[in-house]
Protein backbone atom coordinates (compact mmCIF):
# COMPACT_ATOMS: atom_id res chain seq x y z
CA UNK A 1 0.00 0.00 0.00
CA UNK A 2 1.30 3.17 -0.55
CA UNK A 3 0.12 6.79 0.43
CA UNK A 4 -2.97 8.41 -0.17
CA UNK A 5 -1.68 11.03 -2.99
CA UNK A 6 -4.71 13.21 -2.97
CA UNK A 7 -7.84 12.86 -5.45
CA UNK A 8 -5.59 14.86 -8.53
CA UNK A 9 -3.05 12.17 -8.39
CA UNK A 10 -5.17 9.03 -7.33
CA UNK A 11 -7.57 9.97 -10.49
CA UNK A 12 -5.50 12.02 -12.99
CA UNK A 13 -6.81 10.05 -15.81
CA UNK A 14 -10.12 11.14 -14.98
CA UNK A 15 -9.24 15.26 -14.72
CA UNK A 16 -8.99 17.28 -17.61
CA UNK A 17 -5.29 18.46 -16.43
CA UNK A 18 -1.84 18.28 -18.75
CA UNK A 19 0.45 16.23 -17.76
CA UNK A 20 2.83 18.78 -16.94
CA UNK A 21 0.09 20.72 -14.62
CA UNK A 22 1.42 20.55 -11.09
CA UNK A 23 -0.95 19.17 -8.29
CA UNK A 24 -2.15 21.85 -5.11
CA UNK A 25 -3.14 19.52 -2.68
CA UNK A 26 -3.36 18.81 1.27
CA UNK A 27 -3.84 15.39 0.60
CA UNK A 28 -7.79 15.44 0.16
CA UNK A 29 -10.00 12.79 -1.10
CA UNK A 30 -9.65 9.09 0.69
CA UNK A 31 -12.34 9.96 2.94
CA UNK A 32 -14.18 7.05 5.12
CA UNK A 33 -16.80 5.04 3.77
CA UNK A 34 -18.72 4.06 7.15
CA UNK A 35 -21.31 1.18 7.15
CA UNK A 36 -24.46 2.70 9.35
CA UNK A 37 -26.12 -0.27 11.34
CA UNK A 38 -29.06 2.04 12.79
CA UNK A 39 -30.17 3.37 8.69
CA UNK A 40 -29.27 0.00 7.05
CA UNK A 41 -32.04 -1.57 9.65
CA UNK A 42 -34.26 1.26 9.39
CA UNK A 43 -34.54 1.27 5.28
CA UNK A 44 -34.20 -2.84 5.64
CA UNK A 45 -31.03 -2.36 3.34
CA UNK A 46 -27.49 -1.84 3.39
CA UNK A 47 -26.22 2.18 4.12
CA UNK A 48 -23.48 3.93 4.02
CA UNK A 49 -21.94 6.94 5.54
CA UNK A 50 -19.58 9.12 3.22
CA UNK A 51 -17.59 11.32 5.79
CA UNK A 52 -16.73 14.06 3.65
CA UNK A 53 -15.91 16.01 6.98
CA UNK A 54 -12.92 14.06 6.76
CA UNK A 55 -11.26 16.34 4.14
CA UNK A 56 -8.56 18.54 5.56
CA UNK A 57 -9.97 21.43 5.88
CA UNK A 58 -13.46 19.67 7.00
CA UNK A 59 -15.48 19.21 4.09
CA UNK A 60 -16.27 18.12 0.74
CA UNK A 61 -14.99 21.56 -0.93
CA UNK A 62 -10.82 20.32 -0.70
CA UNK A 63 -11.90 18.23 -4.00
CA UNK A 64 -12.51 20.77 -6.03
CA UNK A 65 -10.34 23.28 -4.29
CA UNK A 66 -7.24 20.88 -5.43
CA UNK A 67 -8.20 21.22 -8.73
CA UNK A 68 -9.79 25.08 -9.30
CA UNK A 69 -6.47 26.14 -7.77
CA UNK A 70 -4.10 24.29 -9.77
CA UNK A 71 -5.92 24.99 -12.81
CA UNK A 72 -5.48 28.58 -11.25
CA UNK A 73 -1.60 28.39 -10.81
CA UNK A 74 -1.31 26.99 -14.15
CA UNK A 75 -3.07 29.56 -15.36
CA UNK A 76 -0.85 32.27 -13.95
CA UNK A 77 -3.10 33.79 -11.61
CA UNK A 78 -2.34 35.92 -8.66
CA UNK A 79 -5.56 36.24 -6.84
CA UNK A 80 -8.60 34.11 -6.05
CA UNK A 81 -12.01 35.15 -5.14
CA UNK A 82 -14.98 33.26 -3.91
CA UNK A 83 -18.54 34.03 -2.71
CA UNK A 84 -19.22 31.39 0.32
CA UNK A 85 -21.10 30.64 2.93
CA UNK A 86 -18.54 29.25 4.85
CA UNK A 87 -17.19 26.05 3.84
CA UNK A 88 -15.94 27.10 0.69
CA UNK A 89 -14.20 30.00 1.88
CA UNK A 90 -12.30 27.82 4.08
CA UNK A 91 -11.40 25.48 1.79
CA UNK A 92 -10.03 28.27 -0.85
CA UNK A 93 -7.99 29.82 1.32
CA UNK A 94 -6.19 27.28 2.87
CA UNK A 95 -5.78 25.89 -0.53
CA UNK A 96 -4.44 29.57 -2.02
CA UNK A 97 -2.19 29.75 0.93
CA UNK A 98 -0.28 26.46 -0.07
CA UNK A 99 -0.04 28.17 -3.94
CA UNK A 100 1.21 31.69 -2.77
CA UNK A 101 -1.90 33.46 -4.29
CA UNK A 102 -4.03 36.14 -2.45
CA UNK A 103 -7.11 34.86 -1.32
CA UNK A 104 -10.41 37.31 -1.81
CA UNK A 105 -13.95 35.96 0.49
CA UNK A 106 -17.38 37.40 -0.16
CA UNK A 107 -19.32 36.26 2.66
CA UNK A 108 -22.74 36.94 4.02
CA UNK A 109 -22.83 39.44 6.89
CA UNK A 110 -22.85 37.56 10.54
CA UNK A 111 -24.42 34.38 8.71
CA UNK A 112 -21.20 32.22 8.98
CA UNK A 113 -20.72 29.75 11.69
CA UNK A 114 -17.57 30.85 13.76
CA UNK A 115 -15.26 28.18 13.10
CA UNK A 116 -15.34 28.56 8.99
CA UNK A 117 -14.83 31.96 9.71
CA UNK A 118 -11.47 31.10 12.12
CA UNK A 119 -10.43 29.18 9.10
CA UNK A 120 -10.21 32.05 6.31
CA UNK A 121 -8.96 34.50 8.78
CA UNK A 122 -5.70 31.93 10.15
CA UNK A 123 -5.32 31.06 6.06
CA UNK A 124 -4.58 35.12 5.78
CA UNK A 125 -7.73 36.26 3.67
CA UNK A 126 -8.94 39.23 2.58
CA UNK A 127 -12.54 38.93 4.14
CA UNK A 128 -15.33 40.74 3.13
CA UNK A 129 -18.79 40.38 4.45
CA UNK A 130 -22.07 41.75 2.20
CA UNK A 131 -24.87 43.21 3.69
CA UNK A 132 -26.72 40.92 1.67
CA UNK A 133 -27.23 36.89 1.32
CA UNK A 134 -24.90 34.30 -0.47
CA UNK A 135 -26.39 34.75 -4.16
CA UNK A 136 -26.01 38.40 -3.55
CA UNK A 137 -21.88 37.11 -2.91
CA UNK A 138 -21.79 35.18 -5.67
CA UNK A 139 -23.14 38.01 -7.81
CA UNK A 140 -20.58 40.11 -6.64
CA UNK A 141 -17.77 38.32 -7.05
CA UNK A 142 -18.94 37.09 -10.57
CA UNK A 143 -18.60 40.60 -11.04
CA UNK A 144 -15.07 41.53 -9.34
CA UNK A 145 -13.76 38.19 -11.63
CA UNK A 146 -15.08 39.67 -14.74
CA UNK A 147 -13.75 43.46 -14.30
CA UNK A 148 -10.55 42.62 -12.53
CA UNK A 149 -7.36 39.87 -12.72
CA UNK A 150 -8.69 37.71 -9.68
CA UNK A 151 -10.01 33.96 -10.60
CA UNK A 152 -13.51 33.06 -9.55
CA UNK A 153 -13.73 29.52 -7.74
CA UNK A 154 -17.32 29.13 -6.65
CA UNK A 155 -18.84 25.95 -8.58
CA UNK A 156 -19.85 27.75 -11.47
CA UNK A 157 -15.96 27.01 -12.38
CA UNK A 158 -16.23 23.72 -14.16
CA UNK A 159 -12.96 22.37 -12.72
CA UNK A 160 -14.53 22.64 -9.36
CA UNK A 161 -16.93 20.18 -10.59
CA UNK A 162 -13.92 17.65 -11.83
CA UNK A 163 -12.53 17.40 -8.71
CA UNK A 164 -15.98 16.58 -6.58
CA UNK A 165 -16.83 14.33 -8.65
CA UNK A 166 -13.91 11.70 -7.27
CA UNK A 167 -16.44 10.96 -4.60
CA UNK A 168 -18.26 9.17 -6.47
CA UNK A 169 -15.36 7.16 -8.35
CA UNK A 170 -14.13 6.19 -4.39
CA UNK A 171 -17.69 5.23 -3.56
CA UNK A 172 -17.76 2.67 -6.61
CA UNK A 173 -14.13 1.68 -5.85
CA UNK A 174 -14.77 0.89 -2.26
CA UNK A 175 -18.21 -0.72 -3.09
CA UNK A 176 -17.11 -2.35 -5.89
CA UNK A 177 -19.78 -1.53 -7.19
CA UNK A 178 -22.12 1.41 -7.41
CA UNK A 179 -24.98 1.35 -5.49
CA UNK A 180 -28.68 1.85 -6.14
CA UNK A 181 -28.94 5.40 -4.49
CA UNK A 182 -27.00 8.21 -3.69
CA UNK A 183 -28.39 10.53 -1.02
CA UNK A 184 -26.88 13.91 -0.37
CA UNK A 185 -27.67 17.97 0.59
CA UNK A 186 -28.33 20.42 -1.98
CA UNK A 187 -27.04 24.08 -1.50
CA UNK A 188 -26.08 25.50 -4.47
CA UNK A 189 -26.46 22.40 -6.23
CA UNK A 190 -22.80 21.85 -7.86
CA UNK A 191 -22.19 18.76 -6.01
CA UNK A 192 -25.30 16.79 -7.08
CA UNK A 193 -23.99 18.25 -10.37
CA UNK A 194 -20.69 16.68 -9.56
CA UNK A 195 -21.66 13.03 -7.85
CA UNK A 196 -24.20 12.40 -10.73
CA UNK A 197 -21.20 13.41 -13.34
CA UNK A 198 -18.66 10.81 -11.89
CA UNK A 199 -20.91 8.03 -11.36
CA UNK A 200 -21.71 8.56 -15.11
CA UNK A 201 -18.42 8.73 -16.51
CA UNK A 202 -17.74 5.48 -14.20
CA UNK A 203 -20.82 3.49 -16.00
CA UNK A 204 -19.69 4.93 -19.69
CA UNK A 205 -16.00 3.92 -18.95
CA UNK A 206 -17.35 0.35 -17.76
CA UNK A 207 -15.88 0.54 -14.32
CA UNK A 208 -19.73 0.10 -12.48
CA UNK A 209 -22.36 -1.70 -14.53
CA UNK A 210 -25.00 0.85 -13.20
CA UNK A 211 -25.78 4.34 -11.51
CA UNK A 212 -27.46 5.18 -9.05
CA UNK A 213 -31.28 7.24 -8.39
CA UNK A 214 -30.01 10.56 -6.83
CA UNK A 215 -32.00 11.82 -4.26
CA UNK A 216 -30.91 15.59 -3.07
CA UNK A 217 -32.44 17.19 -0.13
CA UNK A 218 -32.84 20.97 0.43
CA UNK A 219 -33.71 22.66 4.16
CA UNK A 220 -37.35 23.53 3.61
CA UNK A 221 -36.71 27.45 4.29
CA UNK A 222 -33.67 27.35 1.22
CA UNK A 223 -35.67 24.92 -1.41
CA UNK A 224 -35.87 26.86 -4.63
CA UNK A 225 -35.80 23.99 -6.75
CA UNK A 226 -38.35 22.00 -5.05
CA UNK A 227 -40.14 25.06 -5.16
CA UNK A 228 -39.83 25.95 -8.69
CA UNK A 229 -39.11 29.49 -7.98
CA UNK A 230 -36.26 31.93 -6.57
CA UNK A 231 -36.38 32.24 -2.89
CA UNK A 232 -35.13 35.78 -2.17
CA UNK A 233 -34.72 35.31 1.33
CA UNK A 234 -33.36 31.88 2.11
CA UNK A 235 -34.05 31.15 5.66
CA UNK A 236 -32.38 28.10 7.63
CA UNK A 237 -30.43 26.71 10.65
CA UNK A 238 -28.02 25.01 8.08
CA UNK A 239 -26.09 28.05 6.64
CA UNK A 240 -24.23 26.04 4.49
CA UNK A 241 -27.23 25.94 2.17
CA UNK A 242 -29.07 29.31 2.54
CA UNK A 243 -29.48 29.91 -0.86
CA UNK A 244 -31.89 30.80 -2.45
CA UNK A 245 -31.09 30.96 -6.48
CA UNK A 246 -28.43 28.05 -7.28
CA UNK A 247 -26.16 28.66 -9.85
CA UNK A 248 -26.44 24.90 -10.98
CA UNK A 249 -30.09 24.60 -11.13
CA UNK A 250 -30.44 23.45 -14.11
CA UNK A 251 -27.46 20.97 -13.90
CA UNK A 252 -29.45 19.75 -10.50
CA UNK A 253 -32.31 18.66 -12.50
CA UNK A 254 -30.51 16.97 -14.48
CA UNK A 255 -29.28 14.79 -12.22
CA UNK A 256 -32.91 14.10 -10.57
CA UNK A 257 -34.28 13.47 -14.10
CA UNK A 258 -31.73 11.32 -15.43
CA UNK A 259 -30.82 9.35 -13.07
CA UNK A 260 -34.76 8.78 -12.12
CA UNK A 261 -34.64 10.25 -8.75
CA UNK A 262 -35.77 13.31 -6.84
CA UNK A 263 -35.00 16.56 -5.43
CA UNK A 264 -36.97 17.24 -1.60
CA UNK A 265 -37.26 19.09 1.32
CA UNK A 266 -36.95 18.49 4.90
CA UNK A 267 -37.67 21.23 7.75
CA UNK A 268 -34.98 22.06 10.82
CA UNK A 269 -36.27 20.33 13.13
CA UNK A 270 -35.78 17.19 10.95
CA UNK A 271 -32.39 18.63 10.09
CA UNK A 272 -31.51 19.29 13.69
CA UNK A 273 -33.00 15.65 14.83
CA UNK A 274 -30.30 13.65 12.04
CA UNK A 275 -27.52 15.68 12.91
CA UNK A 276 -28.34 14.28 16.94
CA UNK A 277 -29.03 11.27 16.00
CA UNK A 278 -25.66 10.99 13.93
CA UNK A 279 -23.68 12.16 16.62
CA UNK A 280 -25.58 9.65 18.87
CA UNK A 281 -26.07 6.44 17.56
CA UNK A 282 -23.07 6.51 15.12
CA UNK A 283 -20.23 8.66 16.12
CA UNK A 284 -20.42 11.12 13.04
CA UNK A 285 -20.37 14.74 13.84
CA UNK A 286 -21.58 16.57 11.42
CA UNK A 287 -22.72 20.42 10.91
CA UNK A 288 -26.25 21.14 10.40
CA UNK A 289 -26.48 21.16 6.38
CA UNK A 290 -24.54 17.87 6.32
CA UNK A 291 -27.19 16.25 8.08
CA UNK A 292 -29.73 17.13 5.63
CA UNK A 293 -29.41 14.18 3.44
CA UNK A 294 -29.51 11.73 6.17
CA UNK A 295 -32.73 13.95 7.21
CA UNK A 296 -34.06 13.10 3.71
CA UNK A 297 -33.57 9.93 3.97
CA UNK A 298 -35.23 9.05 7.23
CA UNK A 299 -38.39 10.77 5.92
CA UNK A 300 -38.77 9.06 3.00
CA UNK A 301 -38.11 5.79 5.34
CA UNK A 302 -40.86 6.87 7.49
CA UNK A 303 -43.18 7.32 4.77
CA UNK A 304 -42.60 4.01 3.33
CA UNK A 305 -40.62 5.56 0.06
CA UNK A 306 -37.46 3.26 0.54
CA UNK A 307 -37.19 -0.19 -1.06
CA UNK A 308 -35.87 -3.08 0.76
CA UNK A 309 -33.11 -4.61 -0.08
CA UNK A 310 -31.19 -1.70 -1.61
CA UNK A 311 -27.38 -0.25 -1.31
CA UNK A 312 -27.78 3.17 -0.51
CA UNK A 313 -24.84 6.05 0.07
CA UNK A 314 -25.55 9.37 2.04
CA UNK A 315 -22.90 11.72 1.74
CA UNK A 316 -22.26 14.23 4.92
CA UNK A 317 -20.46 16.98 3.89
CA UNK A 318 -18.88 18.63 6.45
CA UNK A 319 -17.51 18.35 9.91
CA UNK A 320 -19.50 19.37 13.01
CA UNK A 321 -16.53 21.26 14.91
CA UNK A 322 -16.78 23.99 12.16
CA UNK A 323 -20.70 24.88 13.65
CA UNK A 324 -20.54 24.14 17.63
CA UNK A 325 -22.95 27.13 18.06
CA UNK A 326 -26.06 26.02 16.20
CA UNK A 327 -25.95 22.12 18.24
CA UNK A 328 -24.76 23.77 21.56
CA UNK A 329 -27.91 26.10 21.71
CA UNK A 330 -30.49 23.69 20.37
CA UNK A 331 -30.06 20.97 22.82
CA UNK A 332 -29.68 23.69 25.33
CA UNK A 333 -33.36 24.57 24.72
CA UNK A 334 -34.33 20.96 24.50
CA UNK A 335 -33.44 20.15 27.33
CA UNK A 336 -34.10 22.92 29.08
CA UNK A 337 -31.18 22.92 31.40
CA UNK A 338 -27.49 22.93 31.48
CA UNK A 339 -25.54 20.28 29.61
CA UNK A 340 -23.77 19.00 31.88
CA UNK A 341 -24.80 16.24 33.87
CA UNK A 342 -23.35 17.66 37.30
CA UNK A 343 -20.14 19.01 38.53
CA UNK A 344 -18.62 17.44 41.12
CA UNK A 345 -15.55 17.40 43.74
CA UNK A 346 -12.61 15.24 43.04
CA UNK A 347 -14.59 11.99 44.48
CA UNK A 348 -15.18 8.92 42.71
CA UNK A 349 -18.51 7.62 44.59
CA UNK A 350 -19.51 11.43 43.57
CA UNK A 351 -19.19 10.68 39.91
CA UNK A 352 -20.54 7.23 40.65
CA UNK A 353 -23.59 8.63 41.58
CA UNK A 354 -24.00 10.40 38.68
CA UNK A 355 -23.05 8.08 35.99
N1 LIG B 1 -23.12 20.91 2.75
C1 LIG B 1 -22.22 21.81 3.18
C2 LIG B 1 -21.57 21.58 4.49
C3 LIG B 1 -21.91 22.93 2.38
O1 LIG B 1 -21.02 23.82 2.81
C4 LIG B 1 -22.57 23.10 1.14
C5 LIG B 1 -22.29 24.26 0.30
C6 LIG B 1 -23.49 22.12 0.75
C7 LIG B 1 -23.75 21.05 1.58
C8 LIG B 1 -24.23 22.18 -0.54
O2 LIG B 1 -23.41 21.88 -1.62
O3 LIG B 1 -23.69 24.01 -2.83
O4 LIG B 1 -22.70 22.03 -3.94
O5 LIG B 1 -25.13 22.08 -3.39
N2 LIG B 1 -21.59 25.24 0.68
C9 LIG B 1 -21.19 26.35 -0.20
C10 LIG B 1 -20.14 27.21 0.50
C11 LIG B 1 -22.30 27.12 -0.76
O6 LIG B 1 -20.03 28.40 0.20
O7 LIG B 1 -19.39 26.69 1.31
P1 LIG B 1 -23.76 22.54 -3.04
Amino acid sequence: ARPWRGVIEEYREWLPFDAGVKAQTLGEGGTPLVHSAWLSQLVQGDVFVKVEGQNPTGSFKDRGMTTAISAAVAQGAKAVVCASTGNTSASMTAYAARAGLVPIVLVPHGRIAAGKMAQAVMHGADIIQVRGNFDDCLDLSRGLAKEYPVALVNSVNPIRIEGQKTASFEIVDVLGKAPDLHVLPVGNAGNITAYWKGFVEYEAAGVSASRPRIWGFQAAGAAPIVLGRVVPEPDTVATAIRIGNPASWTLAENARDESGGRIDMVDDDQILAAQRELGAREGIFVEPASATGVAGLLAAAAAGEVDPGLTITVTVTGHGLKDIDTPMSHRLEARGEDLVDAVIDVDVDAAAEVA
